[in-house]
């Protein structure tokens, strides 16, 4: 959610280093939501007090299935495609963004872990106070003194990301769920400290960031479409994973993975991430797009996934979001259904007890000793 960035553009080479941030309510890019003010149970209570009856889930139409390996690896593509001119942001992805410059070799660069809450939604004493986190990453040259934000997100918002538009003319719904990187110069202070995170994780090489850069590249082409949803067998640690999330934070963990790989030492501090998680039997795989709303596809299941996002079709602000993912909440609760559409694939999750979770938890820088306990 947002960010809208003030239209001001600097060119990233200009002088003006610059780039605005202006949080809005209503725009909207997710990295994550923890609650504030209150105890580490409250999130808890979200679901619980939504919690109708406990059921089995029933299968529809469970068919053997073949051997799958969890979790489904998240699909990479050889380019990105063009976004559909149906899909219209409402704010513009990136619009102080510029090239990754390149850094000579020499130089030594700080890496920052930003991370600040964008929204805070207040639904009753229901759900408490949500404050959404954004995660990116900044990076600071010792020669030049310049710094820059790097980030991923949503091209058209948290939204259009977690649920499809139904449209009168179109059968399958309709997706606009890209997301990719964006890399501007200059980094906000006051926006990433006040309320959230500025801190130094590691330093690096100018040779590093450069090699680092050109992943980037590759991650951008390839990494398209956003997902919302981490997909798991229970809240146990140890709990198998079916489905991983592809969202902002996940492409800072990869960036900070990426240093590692190449040599970064990164600090001690505690890093904690937000994750929304559903708790779901083992899935049972659909189809695509063309396999379920074609031809020759099953009619039952086509209407049963216009159903399930039916009542979502309204997405245009967070709290919209919210108020959805409320109505998912009740309608897994109530059907132990939920539809997932991940790698432009359809699945059915039987969803189980405690259905949808929303967590802010630790995922330990790399090369970290893991048992090692933050102060
Ligand atoms: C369509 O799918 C439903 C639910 O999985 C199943 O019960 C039904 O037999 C399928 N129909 C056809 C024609 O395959
Ligand atoms: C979501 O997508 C719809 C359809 O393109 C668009 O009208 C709307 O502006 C998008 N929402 C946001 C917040 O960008
Ligand atoms: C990632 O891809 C998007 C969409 O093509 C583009 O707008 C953006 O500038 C790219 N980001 C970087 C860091 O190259
Ligand atoms: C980034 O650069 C801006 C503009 O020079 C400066 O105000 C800010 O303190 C710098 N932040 C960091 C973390 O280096
Ligand atoms: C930080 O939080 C306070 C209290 O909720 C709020 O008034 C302030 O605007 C926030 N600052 C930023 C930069 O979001
Ligand atoms: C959809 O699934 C069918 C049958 O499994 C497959 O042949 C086809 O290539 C898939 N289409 C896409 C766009 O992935
Ligand atoms: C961060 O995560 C750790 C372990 O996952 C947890 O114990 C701690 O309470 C979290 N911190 C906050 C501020 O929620």
């Amino acid at each position: 959610p947002a960010l809208a960035r003030a239209e001001s553009r600097s060119p990233c080479d200009g002088q003006t280093p610059v780039s605005c941030f202006i949080p809005t309510r209503d725009s909207l890019l997710w990295s994550g939501v923890r609650t504030s003010g209150m105890g580490v149970g409250c999130h808890r209570e979200l679901l619980l007090l939504l919690l109708v009856v406990g059921m089995p889930a029933s299968l529809a139409g469970s068919q053997p299935q073949q051997q799958r390996k969890w979790p489904v690896p998240y699909r990479r593509f050889d380019y990105r495609p063009k976004t559909d001119p149906y899909c219209q942001a409402r704010y513009t992805f990136c619009p102080t963004g510029c090239p990754i410059p390149a850094m000579k070799d020499e130089d030594v660069i700080e890496v920052y872990r930003l991370q600040a809450p964008v929204w805070e939604f207040k639904y009753g004493d229901l759900l408490g106070h949500l404050n959404i986190m954004h995660d990116a990453v900044g990076f600071k040259s010792s020669l030049t003194g310049k710094n820059y934000t790097m980030e991923w997100y949503e091209l058209f918002q948290l939204g259009n990301c977690t649920f499809p538009h139904l449209r009168p003319d179109m059968d399958a719904p309709f997706w606009c769920n890209q997301g990719a990187a964006c890399f501007y110069e200059g980094i906000d202070d006051v926006h990433w400290k006040e309320n959230g995170t500025l801190v130094l994780v590691t330093t690096i090489s100018g040779t590093m960031f450069n090699q680092m850069a050109k992943w980037v590249q590759y991650d951008n082409e390839t990494g398209i479409y956003y997902e919302t949803w981490t997909v798991r067998a229970s809240p146990d640690k140890h709990a198998v994973v079916w489905f991983e999330s592809y969202e902002c934070s996940k492409f800072i963990l990869r960036t900070y993975q990426k240093l590692a790989d190449l040599g970064a030492v990164f600090n001690k501090i505690q890093t904690n991430y937000t994750s929304i998680t559903l708790f779901t039997g083992e899935p049972i795989y659909l189809g695509n797009e063309t396999s379920i709303f074609g031809p020759l596809g099953n009619k039952t299941v086509a209407a049963a996934i216009r159903d399930f996002y039916y009542p979502f079709k309204s997405h245009q602000s967070i709290e919209e979001f919210f108020l959805n993912v409320l109505k998912i909440v009740d309608q897994v609760v109530l059907n132990h259904q939920f539809y997932l559409f991940y790698n432009l694939d359809y699945w059915l999750l039987p969803i189980k007890f405690p259905y949808i979770k929303i967590t802010y938890e630790e995922i330990p820088l790399p090369n970290e000793d893991n048992t090692w306990v933050g102060l």
